[in-house]
């Protein structure tokens, strides 16, 4: 039995519009699911909004607007796109719904009765744009926040806490026996030595503003932020509750064989420490695996209000479609890198690997050699006659199959895109070693069917290997070489493993190519309808 995957993003701040560090979150996290379903696996994966908190209250009031309208003014364009970039999430949540606001009280009466809050007064300094306190070893000179290059804010106030303090042992225990609970290792290790220096206890409510969920039993308080936003976890599947209660909940929590939170390098603090540590507090299970991710610049600048250049994903859709800018995010930065987003990059990997690499493939064989030909049909083949040069395609597949899974099982996606694209070269390799228009000159159709039936089922191995990143073009590629779409079943484990699936006498239906070259021009324009220079290259510097 294939056991329950979770997966989830963070929960984006509305203040802001979309932009590509969230699609490149939402992406990867899309890609875990889709392999996920693919493989056979129950699957649930949520992403959703953070509305609550200081942050939002004010930039509604600057837009003059109440809260609850300005948030949801703003959840439309996140949930846009997110569906034009292709990415199928299951759940969506939004912490001003009841259903959160209500489980999020639930938790903090768990914690409570547990004995981990008290009410004591606090004075300390606020990152706003963090939402959280900083000490003042973490800020610099003139009390700016680090992250944001703002300074912070004194405040003073009657709080609750939470006693994170008693926690710092059993967290130090749970690492110690969950060696790959934080990714990647580097970062798990900033968060021991962390640890290590102790925890202070958390102000977990506030009182100088309203924008949030109400203490139970004190409403004067709302509570802090952070908590309230690391339940959508567990809210969004309507926990916690009791069993039977919440059947999301007792499938994807409770029962997961992988509970994977996908986050930014610069909030895993909150899912490593403050996260495991109200669920033990709950009494709640614990999620298997919190992967931080790096941070992508832009043409080598970091995204920033003051530079105003938050790049949204929108006209990058437009201008390459969905699969394109997913297999660029996935392919170009190691996952757990910080890297940069660079047009220039993105188009040199479009006409080099998607167009010249596996369009070409398809071009070839499909488009040409099998419609002038084979009559457009799948020809039939005798496996036990195959040469060697085919017997070592079929060997190469095989070996990208099993490697390919192993490096998504690991969110090592440009490992993966690489493996595979050995294929797509080892495929094109294997097309000029072959020379299959000889053979259809030379009228020795055995050996043709043997080529053309090798590159057609290396190609719908590839439209398997490749929909976690690039669905709909997958489809596409199927589509034109006779196969359904992939519709990806619980319990039944689709990843290619054995060879001749491609059933002969099915008609190919060759159709525009699946990635046409841009020449220069078109390249020209393109990057000037995105408002880039053409001849914009990263700055190493800016990294
Ligand atoms: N609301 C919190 C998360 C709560 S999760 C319980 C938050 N929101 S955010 O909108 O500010 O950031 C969301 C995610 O976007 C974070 O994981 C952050 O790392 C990521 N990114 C923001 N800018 C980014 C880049 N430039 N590059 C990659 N990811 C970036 O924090």
């Amino acid at each position: 039995m294939a056991r329950p995957v979770y997966v989830t993003t963070p929960i984006y701040y509305v203040n802001d519009r979309p932009h590509i560090g969230h699609a490149y979150s939402t992406v990867a996290a899309d890609v875990v699911s889709r392999y996920a379903r693919l493989r056979g696996k129950p699957t649930y994966f949520l992403t959703g909004l953070d509305e609550h908190g200081l942050k939002i209250e004010r930039r509604a009031k600057e837009e003059g607007l109440a809260p609850q309208d300005f948030v949801d003014q703003m959840a439309a364009p996140f949930r846009s796109t997110w569906e034009e970039l292709g990415c199928a999430h299951d759940g969506f949540i939004r912490t001003t719904s009841a259903q959160h606001r209500d489980r999020v009280q639930a938790l903090w009466k768990l914690m409570q009765d547990k004995g981990d809050i008290y009410l004591d007064d606090y004075e300390d300094w606020y990152c706003v744009g963090c939402e959280s306190f900083k000490t003042e070893k973490e800020l610099l000179e003139g009390k700016i926040c680090p992250v944001h290059q703002a300074p912070v804010e004194r405040i003073k106030e009657r709080s609750y806490f939470f006693r994170l303090s008693n926690y710092t042992q059993p967290l130090l225990d749970y690492y110690a026996a969950h060696p790959e609970f934080v990714r990647p290792d580097a970062r798990f290790n900033e968060v021991k030595a962390f640890l290590a220096e102790g925890l202070r206890d958390l102000s977990i409510s506030r009182t100088s503003f309203r924008w949030g969920v109400a203490v139970p039993g004190d409403p004067e308080h709302v509570v802090y932020v952070w908590l309230d936003a690391l339940m959508n976890y567990v809210s969004a599947l309507g926990g916690p509750a009791e069993e039977g209660e919440a059947p999301l909940y007792d499938e994807f929590w409770q029962s997961s064989e992988t509970i994977t939170h996908i986050v930014g390098k610069d909030i895993l603090r909150f899912h490593a420490i403050y996260w495991p540590a109200f669920l033990m507090s709950a009494e709640i299970r614990l999620p298997t695996q919190i992967w931080a991710h790096g941070w992508l610049t832009v043409n080598g600048e970091k995204m920033s209000k003051s530079l105003g250049n938050f790049l949204p994903p929108g006209p990058l859709v437009e201008a390459f479609g969905a699969d394109v800018l997913r297999y660029y995010f996935m392919r170009e930065v190691g996952f757990g890198q910080d890297g940069d987003f660079s047009h220039r990059n993105l188009v040199n990997r479009y006409n080099g690997e998607l167009a010249n690499g596996l369009g070409n493939l398809m071009n070839r064989i499909v488009a040409s050699i099998v419609k002038k030909n084979l009559g457009g049909r799948v020809p039939s083949v005798d496996f036990d006659a195959l040469e060697d040069v085919d017997r070592q395609l079929i060997d190469k597949a095989t070996a990208t199959s099993s490697e390919a899974a192993k490096h998504i099982e690991a969110l090592a996606f440009h490992r993966a895109l690489d493996s595979i694209w050995e294929l797509v070269s080892a495929a094109n390799k294997y097309v000029d070693s072959t020379e299959p228009w000889k053979l259809a000159k030379q009228a020795d159709k055995t050996r043709l069917e043997q080529v053309c039936y090798t590159v057609l089922e290396t190609l719908r191995w590839l439209s398997v290997l490749l929909f976690p990143v690039m669905p709909t073009k997958c489809n596409e590629l199927r589509g034109q070489i006779g196969m359904g779409p992939l519709l990806p079943t619980e319990q039944t484990d689709l990843w290619p493993r054995a060879w001749g699936g491609l059933r002969p006498g099915t008609q190919t239906h060759p159709a525009t190519p699946l990635f046409p070259r841009f020449d220069e021009s078109q390249e020209r324009s393109i990057l000037e309808r995105l408002g880039v220079d053409k001849d914009v290259a990263p700055r190493s510097s800016a990294k």
